[in-house]
């Protein structure tokens, strides 16, 4: 080779080495997809758990067991992952007492009073589980069955197809539901949960997901200084029994007001039992707009959620106690107070219509009748500052 070509050729592999080539912040270089087996359920069905790395190395597992996401690594304002949600090293823990730990929800998310609603002249009971009254879809709601699954990717994101048939007159329902969930992990630092069904009959549904989020890292303590801004002027204040009593009540200037970014410990102890509670969105018209927003001062971890949902449940993990030991592994980067939940150690955002709508002609229609599609789409964007 000619002598003048040695410089050009030196270049170029410095180039390929060091710039191409080069790992990216987060020691990642591409997306990635993979599965592992994960135990069995009590009656012998297999569990795998997928984990999706997007391109900036966010990263997630996803067990085919109640489409649970098990962790959930986004960077802090340093660029250090930390697994930002609550759940179980094992299958089995999961199987044993899980307060819907990153859970899929259905048929119906939150509370059905005394577990019956009237359906074209007919009433339907439901299995209750919650006190007198119907939650979460029951006694083997969609958090416990196991969904079939379909790894996905394109250009930009990998994702989770996860399908499941729920028969008529599962937990009480009726029509046979078909029911697709799809968790995509974008670069743009996105988890997008999207969710169809269809029914043979007419049927109530109320899809949603269920992860506890402490973005300071699971484990790391309470979640009382978080910032939480609601995109919602009301509420549908409650009973005791947590039914809406089917008023929708103004939010601003009372202690139930996120209207502007509020640390959510500044007014929690002059509310009865914590926050648990449906905000209606100001957005409805089925749109994708912004509901919610948290930021997390030690860490800088910012999380906004986006839905096609009228309303989302704040709820801030009140009924942790002690008796859930969570994962051990962490990769926070601050102290770890230890996995232990207790009390307000993760909170909730779920999507939703509003809780007990079969009951309530007031809120927006659950009905999804025979060659009707169920659509819903929410969106979690992670960010630091
Ligand atoms: C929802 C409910 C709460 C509680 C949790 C699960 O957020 O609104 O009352 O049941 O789920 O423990």
């Amino acid at each position: 080779m000619r002598a003048k070509y040695v410089p050009i050729l030196l270049a170029v592999i410095v180039l390929f080495v060091f710039g191409c080539d080069k790992p990216t912040k987060y020691g990642e270089k591409k997306m990635s997809i993979k599965k592992q087996a994960f135990g069995k359920t009590v009656d012998g069905k297999d569990v795998d758990l997928y984990t999706l790395t997007n391109a900036n190395g966010l990263k997630t597992e996803i067990m085919t067991y109640g489409g649970i996401v098990r962790t959930l690594e986004v960077p802090d304002r340093d660029g250090n992952l930390g697994d930002i949600v609550l759940g179980y090293d094992s299958l089995d823990e999961y199987i044993e007492n899980n307060p819907y730990f990153g859970a899929l929800v259905g048929r119906y998310g939150n509370r059905i009073a005394k577990g019956k609603f009237t359906l074209d002249g007919v009433e339907y009971t439901l299995a209750t589980n919650n006190g007198p009254n119907h939650l979460h879809g029951g006694v083997k709601g969609f958090d416990k069955v196991v969904w079939g699954a379909e790894p996905m990717e394109d250009e930009t994101s990998v994702g989770l197809k996860l399908t499941y048939r729920s028969y008529d007159g599962e937990e009480g329902y009726p029509g046979n539901l078909k029911c697709t969930v799809i968790y995509t992990l974008t670069n743009d630092n996105e988890l997008k949960v999207s969710y169809e069904a269809e029914t043979d009959k007419a049927t109530v549904i109320n899809l949603t997901h269920h992860s506890y989020f402490n973005l300071a890292g699971h484990g790391s303590g309470d979640i009382l200084a978080h910032e939480l801004m609601l995109t919602a002027d009301n509420f549908t204040p409650v009973d005791e029994g947590l039914i809406p009593t089917g008023e929708i009540k103004a939010a601003r200037g009372t202690l139930m007001d996120f209207t502007r970014p509020t640390p959510i410990g500044s007014r929690i102890a002059q509310v009865k039992g914590g926050y648990d509670h449906n905000y209606v969105l100001n957005s409805s018209d089925g749109s994708l707009a912004l509901a919610a927003s948290v930021y997390e001062p030690r860490s800088g971890r910012v999380m906004e959620i986006f839905t096609t949902e009228p309303a989302i449940q704040f709820y801030s993990g009140n009924f942790l106690d002690g008796s859930n030991k969570g994962k051990v592994e962490h990769h926070v980067g601050y102290p770890t107070v230890g996995t232990v939940y207790n009390k307000h150690n993760g909170f909730c955002l779920e999507t939703q219509h509003f809780p007990d709508s079969p009951n309530k002609a007031n809120f927006p229609s659950v009905v999804l009748k025979p060659g009707e599609k169920y659509t819903h789409l929410t969106v979690h964007k992670f960010s630091a500052k």
